[in-house]
């Protein structure tokens, strides 16, 4: 059969070359048509935090898909979407919140976006409508999401389109600034009387080759916005649910973020849901009892659906039950441990690790040894996807010791055999 699939970030030399059709998943592994197993070490684009098939999310679907599959929250409300949304405030340093539900990550930035600006907008301040982020930032690819981040490797084509306004420099410490905070507190302070809200991705630039910067930079960032009137919002679409070590990245901050878009592993990746959890504060100044209509006319088909709904339900209970935010912390320092003779390696420029984030940056030179790598890492069964010259472990956190002990050997021989 011709492919007639406009495939996502991929190059026709790719689709010219082939890959494989993969037809089942289960824990940490992914089986082709030909009954290969791949270890899926992106965690299928970063969602997958319980692996493929955990039975209890597959049943919690297939209950609900016997009973409900569809209907709208505009208007109308049912169990699963009322639980979720009282679930997630819960899970918040302060709970007075509302959640408004979307599909996929960039449309819950997308609200995000728009929530900031129309919060403005409610308290008769329209000349703040400004959303930046960092630079080489990433929310996802929708217009809106492009603005607030913009990754060069991917965007170029839309520079003249995009919202252009300033940017918060990467932190880079220094002697007098030991959270390389100083050029970001400029940033704010100068357009602050502009600015609706800063949007980041806490402590990790994940689509920009997994960049990590520290969690005192964050907690100077949602300082400086409180005192500066701009609101904050956290996007832990690829963080959150236990990825750092703690259930959210901005966890490690000690922070109450204004908002909260989350997705991927909302549903342990089983089915396109996002959300973006509002702060009451916010949320109230959304009403249509005072002098002008401040409702949110703004929603998504499937926002609030009750077959997402209930995956997330059934993902949450289980990142409960079996610990997963803490196996996760301990994980990470035993990859940390095995992952360091990597360093040695002479085509490495620097390891650098994140909670079950382990990243190996290959030096500018070994480029072109990229793509070999991963092809070998391919055919011994490791699903790799790297950024540029960086490679990195994010598999899903129910990966056991000895799974990811054999994974890191195979990505540290394999460089061995190339570099
Ligand atoms: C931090 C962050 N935000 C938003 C998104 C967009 O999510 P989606 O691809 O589900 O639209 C991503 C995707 O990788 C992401 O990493």
């Amino acid at each position: 059969m011709k492919n007639k699939i406009f495939h996502p970030y991929t190059t026709f030399s790719a689709i010219e070359k082939g890959f494989p059709n993969m037809v089942r998943g289960e824990g940490i592994y992914l089986f082709d048509d030909q009954g290969k197993q791949y270890v899926d070490m992106v965690s299928s684009w970063w969602a997958c935090a319980l692996g493929h098939g955990h039975p209890k999310v597959v049943k919690a679907i297939q209950e609900q898909a016997s009973i409900l599959q569809h209907s709208i929250t505009g208007c109308l409300t049912h169990p699963n979407v009322l639980a979720l949304a009282d679930r997630l405030a819960k899970l918040m340093p302060t709970p007075e919140r509302h959640t408004l539900f979307a599909s996929d990550g960039c449309s819950a930035v997308e609200a995000a976006l728009k929530i900031t600006i129309q919060y403005w907008y409610n308290l008769d301040r329209p000349e703040k409508t400004w959303v930046i982020g960092m630079d080489q930032g990433y929310h996802g690819d929708s217009l809106g999401a492009l603005g607030a981040g913009f990754v060069d490797g991917f965007h170029k084509p839309f520079e003249q389109v995009v919202m252009h306004h300033a940017k918060l420099p990467f932190p880079l410490p220094t002697a007098d600034d030991p959270d390389g905070f100083l050029p970001s507190k400029q940033v704010i302070e100068e357009h602050a009387d502009k600015l609706a809200a800063v949007i980041v991705e806490p402590l990790c630039l994940g689509s920009a080759g997994m960049k990590i910067y520290s969690a005192d930079y964050l907690k100077e960032l949602a300082d400086c916005c409180a005192e500066n009137e701009v609101l904050l919002i956290i996007d832990e679409v690829a963080m959150g649910f236990g990825r750092t070590g703690q259930r959210f990245a901005f966890n490690h901050a000690g922070i109450d973020p204004d908002l909260v878009t989350v997705g991927k592993a909302l549903t342990a990746g089983y089915m396109p849901m996002s959300a973006c959890i509002v702060k009451d504060k916010i949320y109230d100044t959304f009403s249509d009892t005072g002098e002008k209509d401040c409702t949110f006319y703004h929603g998504n088909t499937y926002a609030g659906h009750p077959i997402g709904c209930a995956a997330a339900l059934a993902a949450l209970d289980i990142y409960e039950a079996e610990d997963t935010v803490e196996r996760a912390a301990e994980m990470a320092e035993k990859m940390k441990h095995w992952m360091q003779p990597m360093a040695e390696i002479g085509c490495v420029k620097e390891l650098r690790f994140l909670g079950m984030i382990g990243v190996v940056e290959l030096k500018p030179e070994a480029k072109p040894l990229v793509a070999q790598i991963k092809q070998a890492l391919f055919e011994q069964g490791y699903l790799f996807r790297p950024l540029g010259n960086v490679f990195y472990l994010m598999p899903p956190l129910i990966i056991t010791d000895d799974e990811l002990r054999a994974a890191v050997y195979a990505l540290q021989q394999t460089l061995e055999e190339f570099c």
